[in-house]
């Protein structure tokens, strides 16, 4: 980051003295304002609880300019690299910040194909959970389990050690996702098998039996890398802060991408793709629509349009507009096109973008409207849904992680407060309360 000429002066009318403050810019965007001494000069924290102002790091990973729509890993706007590009890769350009040549793509996938199983040991972890389990609640869980198996040899600060962390993450999620589908239904868990790609690899783990052959179907297969690619990655939303902030004291890298898929559990964040489905299922016809957007309009309904608005993107979240193609694409494959609940979604966000209410608070699609319409149609159920995101999202996490924690002025997160309690008071015996 570049220090800039430009200076803030932050003055207040009580006399108190005036600060100035250093203004720094980055390679594009917001310029940002060091507050870092504010409180050791001024006595005063910052008010920004959301953090709907405040860059809690730097970051050479991914940006976001939500006025325009617009999303770039490291540079490439995602609609080239969703087009041309394989998750693979897109692991690789998040981790090292190029995409790789044939070469260096070859020995990237061989070292992730040969990763791919997990200890035989966490087999048995998920024999405690009841079987109906919600899927978030076994990966949050046997994810935070793999720290038990590679802790003692981990050095943090070791770039090698914090690479192979990464490998082991990007490889063993698919395993771990699809040994927890496989958990939930009661069928037995099926073995990576190294021959496949990274997607085809994941669907025969999911969907494959030990009975017969499995047929991969590559339309599928390369409809469910984009998914992939579209959710990697997406600058300091709260589940990648909070792998951050986890990762801020040096705890064990599993255990912080444990924490990250805690976080992206939530209807407000990652489930919302299961919640968009479901109430496209609540409304069940075209024809309900305007009964719906009234109890979204009514404030007391606390009714939200799920998949809709977005904290960064005042505009359509790009990777709304290539998962509305994926999902024609991938219903065409199926002989789905006149799927009731493609034609409903897309029927619905007419509706949306034309009525003032949403367009005055600049309610878009997001990603998660048209993405559960894509799982389902490859028959993912949709208690899976953000067990796939977390699954594409463990790359961003861990790419994210590994760049604060070789960051030389990275310091453990402890925000302030403005505290709103009791004032200083002395206990009384209990006969006296
Ligand atoms: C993801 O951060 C990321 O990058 C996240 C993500 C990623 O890749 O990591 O992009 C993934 O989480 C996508 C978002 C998925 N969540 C949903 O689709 C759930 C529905 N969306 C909302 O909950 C909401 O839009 C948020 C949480 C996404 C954003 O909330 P903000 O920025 O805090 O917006 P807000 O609550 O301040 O909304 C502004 C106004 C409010 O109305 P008023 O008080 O001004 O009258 O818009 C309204 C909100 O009530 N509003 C909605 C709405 N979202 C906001 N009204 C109806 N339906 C909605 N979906």
């Amino acid at each position: 980051m570049t220090p800039s000429d430009l200076k803030a002066t932050l003055s207040f009318n009580d006399g108190s003295p005036s600060i100035e403050l250093p203004v720094y810019k980055g390679t594009v965007g917001p310029d940002v304002i060091d507050i870092r001494k504010l409180y050791a000069q001024m006595g005063r924290f910052t008010y920004d609880p959301g953090f709907m102002s405040t860059a809690s790091c730097k970051s050479a990973i991914t940006y976001i300019d939500g006025d325009k729509g617009e999303l770039l890993y490291r540079g490439y706007p995602i609609e080239e690299l969703a087009t041309q590009c394989d998750f693979p890769e897109i692991s690789y350009l998040l981790l090292k910040g190029e995409l790789p040549n044939p070469e260096q793509k070859q020995r990237f996938k061989n070292l992730v194909t040969h990763h791919t199983m997990v200890h035989e040991q966490e087999r048995t972890f998920f024999q405690g959970f009841p079987r109906d389990s919600h899927p978030m609640a076994i990966l949050t869980g046997c994810v935070g389990a793999l720290s038990a198996f590679y802790h003692d040899t981990l050095d943090i600060h070791d770039p090698r050690q914090r690479e192979i962390s990464a490998i082991r993450i990007i490889a063993k999620l698919p395993t771990l996702v699809a040994m927890t589908y496989r958990y939930h239904i009661g069928q037995p868990f099926m073995y990576p098998r190294n021959t496949l790609s990274y997607s085809a690899n994941f669907m025969h783990m999911m969907f494959a039996n030990p009975c017969e052959e499995y047929v991969i179907n590559e339309v599928l297969a390369r409809a469910l890398d984009r998914i992939l690619i579209l959710h990697a990655d997406h600058e300091q939303n709260a589940s990648t802060s909070t792998v951050r902030l986890a990762g801020s004291s040096g705890a064990n890298p599993f255990a912080c991408i444990a924490s990250g898929i805690a976080c992206l559990w939530g209807p407000a964040h990652g489930g919302a793709n299961e919640a968009a489905l479901k109430m496209l299922e609540d409304i069940g016809a075209p024809e309900r629509i305007p009964e719906f957007i009234k109890q979204v309009k009514n404030k007391r309904s606390d009714v939200k349009l799920m998949g809709f608005g977005h904290r960064v993107y005042k505009n359509y979240d790009p990777r709304a507009r290539l998962m509305r193609a994926t999902c024609h694409e991938v219903l065409q494959e199926l002989g789905l096109h006149n799927d009731p609940l493609f034609k409903l979604a897309m029927a619905l966000e007419k509706v949306a973008l034309e009525d003032e209410y949403f367009i005055s608070r600049k309610l878009y699609p997001n990603v998660d409207f048209y993405s559960g319409i894509v799982l389902r149609a490859l028959r993912i159920p949709s208690t899976m849904f953000t067990c796939i995101f977390a699954m594409a999202r463990s790359v961003g996490w861990i790419a994210q992680w590994d760049e604060m924690t070789s960051d030389p002025d990275q310091k453990i997160g402890r925000p302030r407060q403005l505290f709103v309690g009791q004032t200083p008071r002395m206990v009384k015996p209990i006969g006296q309360r």
